[in-house]
């Protein structure tokens, strides 16, 4: 890990916006046998104006966050794997598949939840993943995968041995990849003339509009708005085409992406790119003014949980989640504080959150026994998890969310 002072893209300035402290790996969910091992790194936030990247000064070394321990599963909620479905449908009805012999590249495929669409229906397809534990779990499910990470690289081996691709899609992962330059440049060389990038991941609009600077962890090297997006994807010779809002991970954006001059923009692209520019994502001080706000709220959060303990309640957390990774190291929240953390993913079980350790235990502990309160740590997954704990609120529970601000949920 070296000191990045510089932009990624075009290494302009960075300017220090955020301080998080010093902070584990947000999915090294670990046992207290790995305590004295536990990996730290400094989280600290920069933006350039020149590029408008809002990106991580220094990041984990990629094969440090993913491996064949990785724990995130993206199968672990329903809604995502309709979302996918959907997402997979939306690129049929778009007729990005319909010329003959289609061939689709997933980065980032996880366990499979969006390219198991293709699969099942015998299009040409491969997924790239790193980590092996959910490579596997794809490749059970009938998915040809690359146990690599993406590269220009890579894609030039993927030409060689496949052919061009129709469409390169990536959810909730290009905002992982450091050498984003590079990584503009496989994606042009994967794809057809007129073949399309569709991706999407957390946008950096919902981020400052709800405060959720739990979005800022070691593998989210960037936060991206369509005014960044837009200046990656030029340097490989590529435009944005069409964007699209999503609900998902507490605000998402779909970017879809192809070679200039080769397909024609829809005009949600430029209206987006000025309202980002009216809004002020592409200028210094909505950052410097983000900061202050972030250290508000999780003064407050931990304040509410004091409050809460010293009149005697109960308090668990709702979804071990990566993200809260951030705040509980950030606010100084631990056992203490919270008595456990509930997650359906068995991976994480019986471990402990990273840094804060807090016992982690399945969700039936939190439907027997549960507390007083509760704060949704996977608040991005509220209609799900309150759909399915309705008889919590019913005798009397409590959910607590830091978004947009701290407040128990009436
Ligand atoms: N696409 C899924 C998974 C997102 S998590 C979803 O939206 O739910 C990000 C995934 O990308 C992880 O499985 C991780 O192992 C993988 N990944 C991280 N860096 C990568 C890289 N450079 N190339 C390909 N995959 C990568
Ligand atoms: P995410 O916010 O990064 O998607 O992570 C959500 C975490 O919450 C993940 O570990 C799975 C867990 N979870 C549950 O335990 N129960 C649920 O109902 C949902 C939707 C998620």
């Amino acid at each position: 890990m070296s000191a990045q002072a510089k932009c990624r893209l075009d290494e302009s300035t960075l300017e220090i916006v955020l301080d998080l402290g010093k902070q584990p790996l947000g999915n090294g969910f670990l046992t207290p046998d790995d305590y004295d091992r536990e990996y730290f790194y400094s989280l600290k936030c920069g933006f350039s104006a020149a590029s408008k990247l809002f990106q991580l000064v220094d990041q984990p070394a990629p094969e440090a966050m993913f491996h064949h321990d990785y724990a995130f599963v993206s199968g672990s909620s329903q809604l995502m794997q309709n979302h996918f479905s959907d997402f997979a449908n939306s690129i049929f009805d778009k007729g990005f598949c319909a010329g003959s012999s289609p061939f689709v590249v997933e980065i980032g495929s996880n366990d499979g939840i969006l390219l198991r669409h293709f699969a099942g229906r015998n299009i040409r397809h491969v997924g790239i993943e790193p980590s092996g534990s959910v490579a596997e779990m794809s490749e059970n499910r009938g998915i040809n995968v690359l146990k690599e990470f993406f590269s220009s690289a890579l894609a030039e081996r993927i030409v060689d041995n496949y052919g061009k691709a129709d469409v390169v899609m990536a959810s909730n992962v290009l905002c992982h990849i450091p050498d984003i330059r590079d990584l503009a440049r496989g994606v042009a060389t994967l794809l057809k003339a007129d073949g399309v990038l569709v991706f999407e991941d957390p946008y950096l609009g919902d981020v400052l509009r709800l405060g959720s600077y739990d979005q800022i962890y070691d593998e989210h090297v960037f936060l991206f708005s369509a005014l960044s997006v837009q200046r990656i994807f030029e340097s490989a010779g590529m435009e944005i085409l069409d964007v699209q809002w999503q609900p998902t991970h507490g605000g998402s954006m779909r970017y879809t992406l192809g070679k200039k001059r080769r397909l024609r923009a829809s005009s949600s692209v430029e209206i987006l790119l000025l309202e980002e520019t009216a809004k002020g994502l592409g200028s210094i001080d909505s950052f410097r003014n983000f900061g202050l706000r972030v250290a508000e709220s999780a003064l407050k959060l931990k304040s509410k949980f004091e409050e809460i303990r010293n009149e005697g309640g109960s308090l668990a957390a709702y979804g071990a989640t990566s993200k809260s990774t951030t705040i509980y190291n950030y606010a100084g929240i631990g056992p203490d504080l919270v008595d456990y953390v509930c997650d359906n993913t068995e991976s994480k079980q019986g471990k402990f959150t990273p840094g804060s350790h807090i016992p982690i235990v399945p969700e039936v502990n939190f439907s027997d026994q549960p507390p007083d309160y509760a704060f949704l740590a996977a608040w991005n997954h509220e209609y799900e998890v309150r759909n399915a704990n309705v008889p919590f609120e019913q005798n009397g529970g409590k959910w607590i969310s830091h978004v947009p601000e701290v407040r128990v949920i009436d």
